[in-house]
């Protein structure tokens, strides 16, 4: 994105699942042991939710033949410019970032506008696992097992009027808990943004948890954006609002550089972005580099919507 040319992490510097939760459950124990502020004058909490597992009813795979990119990978190097833009500091710096209570406000072009409280939402959908590829624009890539539910199938509780042509999303905004946000390197809060039909594609879902737990905070709890044929930055993080609206939304990284990234991101190996090549990736642990496909192998589901659109223009 706007910083250095990403590196891959070299073993040394991964925390595999069970270190990591240890170191978790470690902090846990100290922050009881020292009684928070009363001894030490230093708060430590944790957030109750990271770990848990969830009940998964349905499973899908949809990158047939292909491994899962170990979970202390896909935890451990993460973009979340709210909490700092090195991405080897993120699960560090949004370990106690509390994600309850926690509401995401339906607004705009709907029939009916409501605030959600997110554990509403969790028990109102069945939660699916869904395998999907994911590709990052700065050229490195994972196959992660997901688990939310179709967007679609929120939306359709929301019941959206004739003029909501796009939906537009909103990652939440307190620069006390988030401190990347102390920082102008894009404008805040986060913001992003689909047409209605992409937003409907029953590819598109919102996910609260991956790996069959509750996603960790670095990877956007309590609820995010999976797109699988975009890439990695249309996938918003911590959202707090879903506004239907009848103009294209512009999103925080057109506004910090509209030359480089488009609204509509999608996986394109033929349009190179003026940093990185877009023909190749390298999965998260692996050393070989990979052919990256179209629509990131998704064109089967993806293309139609964009039949007839010059893709070197609407990149
Ligand atoms: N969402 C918010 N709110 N803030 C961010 O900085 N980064 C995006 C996207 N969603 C980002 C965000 C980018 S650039 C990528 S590649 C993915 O999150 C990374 O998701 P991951 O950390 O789960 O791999």
């Amino acid at each position: 994105m706007l910083i250095k040319k990403p590196s891959d992490m070299s073993p040394s510097e991964i925390t595999d699942k069970e270190l990591y939760l240890n170191r978790r459950e470690f902090i846990a124990k100290t922050a009881i042991a020292i009684g928070g502020a009363a001894v030490s004058g230093i708060k430590i909490t944790t957030d109750a939710n990271a770990g848990q597992k969830l009940n998964v009813t349905k499973r899908g795979h949809f990158a047939e033949g292909e491994k899962e990119t170990p979970f202390k990978h896909a935890a451990n190097y993460n973009n979340f410019y709210e909490f700092s833009t090195n991405k080897e500091d993120v699960a560090e710096l949004s370990r106690n970032f509390r994600t309850r209570p926690w509401t995401v406000s339906v607004e705009g072009h709907v029939k009916k506008p409501r605030v959600y409280d997110i554990d509403e939402i969790i028990k109102a959908f069945p939660l699916e696992e869904r395998i999907y590829r994911f590709r990052c624009v700065e050229a490195w890539s994972m196959v992660l097992p997901w688990v939310g539910f179709p967007l679609g199938d929120f939306i359709k509780i929301c019941e959206p009027l004739s003029n909501a042509k796009y939906v537009e999303f909103t990652t939440l905004y307190n620069p006390k808990q988030m401190p990347g946000q102390q920082r102008n390197v894009l404008e805040w809060p986060y913001v992003e943004g689909l047409r209605i039909d992409e937003a409907l594609n029953p590819l598109t879902i919102l996910a609260l948890g991956m790996y069959g737990e509750v996603l960790p905070n670095q990877n956007g709890a309590p609820l995010r954006l999976v797109v699988p044929w975009k890439y990695g930055f249309k996938n918003i993080k911590s959202i707090v609002k879903i506004r239907f609206v009848e103009d294209m939304p512009i999103s925080s990284w057109m506004k910090a550089s509209h030359q480089e990234y488009g609204f509509y991101a999608n996986v394109n190996p033929s349009v190179p972005h003026p940093r990185w090549s877009q023909s190749e990736e390298r999965r998260l642990g692996e050393f070989l580099k990979i052919k990256t496909l179209m629509f990131n192998g998704y064109a089967e589901q993806a293309a139609d919507m964009y039949k007839g659109m010059d893709l070197r223009k609407y990149f």
